[in-house]
């Protein structure tokens, strides 16, 4: 990483202005390499000299990437007038300006949602010419039928005459009400409505991967954790849907069923 101005480098990580910023490395408050920075606009070069801003060591990252798991009642939205939002659920030591989330999952979904401050990720992981496929696992109010994985194979016309791309489907272990399906695009409560055009209703829905990325287990409900670049670069990485069902069906399973 290029050597960047001290100031240039708080302020994408934190949010302070660059004036507050200032004024903090006037009254001591930042360090850089353990030593105090009593100026804000010296040169660094980050990869060797930590920088602390009132105790607090930041992250060499420019952006945050953050997963929540979401749970039921909350709102994707960065506005609070839609109810409680997404980002509420964000510990103060993971906030920072700008965050928003990459996507959309209905207030009564759950599941995988990243949030983070990189609009040219965001778009990129959201255009329909990545592809990225994301996995859900749903609980059907009937039945699972095995005629529906022919049906989604193809092009299915939700009742108001949108065309859906070809989408993948496979039975879950332990319940055959239980079903996993693969998209690669986002369209209004998409799975809910290809599910109503077979004659089925969808009570639970759960985002288990997006693209590369699973869910991991040990992410409660409601919890957040913190992606670095790296692992949020597996987004564009290849998935195969069956091997996902075989591996992770188990896992899913259960906490549908709980
Ligand atoms: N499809 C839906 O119907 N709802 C979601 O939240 C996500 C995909």
């Amino acid at each position: 990483m290029p050597n960047i101005r001290l100031d240039k480098f708080i302020s994408e990580r934190t949010e302070y202005s660059r004036s507050q910023i200032k004024q903090l490395a006037a009254g001591g408050n930042i360090k850089v390499g353990g030593a105090t920075a009593k100026k804000a606009d010296i040169k660094i070069d980050p990869e060797k000299d930590s920088v602390e801003v009132c105790g607090q060591v930041l992250r060499i990252e420019k952006h945050r990437y953050i997963l929540l798991n979401k749970p039921a009642g909350y709102v994707c939205s960065t506005d609070e007038k839609d109810g409680p939002t997404v980002l509420g659920l964000v510990p103060p030591e993971m906030r920072t300006k700008g965050l928003f989330p990459a996507g959309r999952l209905d207030k009564d979904s759950l599941g995988a949602l990243l949030i983070t401050d990189d609009g040219e990720l965001a778009h990129k992981m959201l255009s329909p010419r990545s592809h990225v496929p994301k996995i859900y696992i749903v609980k059907l109010d009937r039945p699972f039928e095995n005629k529906y994985i022919d049906i989604f194979k193809k092009n299915i016309i939700l009742s108001d005459g949108e065309t859906c791309l070809p989408a993948k489907l496979k039975q879950a272990e332990n319940s055959d009400k239980l079903a996993f399906i693969e998209i690669c695009e986002g369209k209004y409560h998409q799975v809910k409505r290809m599910f109503v055009a077979v004659g089925n209703h969808v009570e639970v829905l759960m985002r288990v991967s997006l693209g590369g990325l699973v869910l991991p287990e040990k992410l409660a409900i409601g919890e957040c954790m913190e992606l670095l670049h790296k692992d949020v670069e597996n987004l564009f990485k290849p998935r195969d849907f069956d091997a996902f069902c075989s591996e992770f069906s188990p896992v899913f399973s259960a906490n549908l069923i709980k």
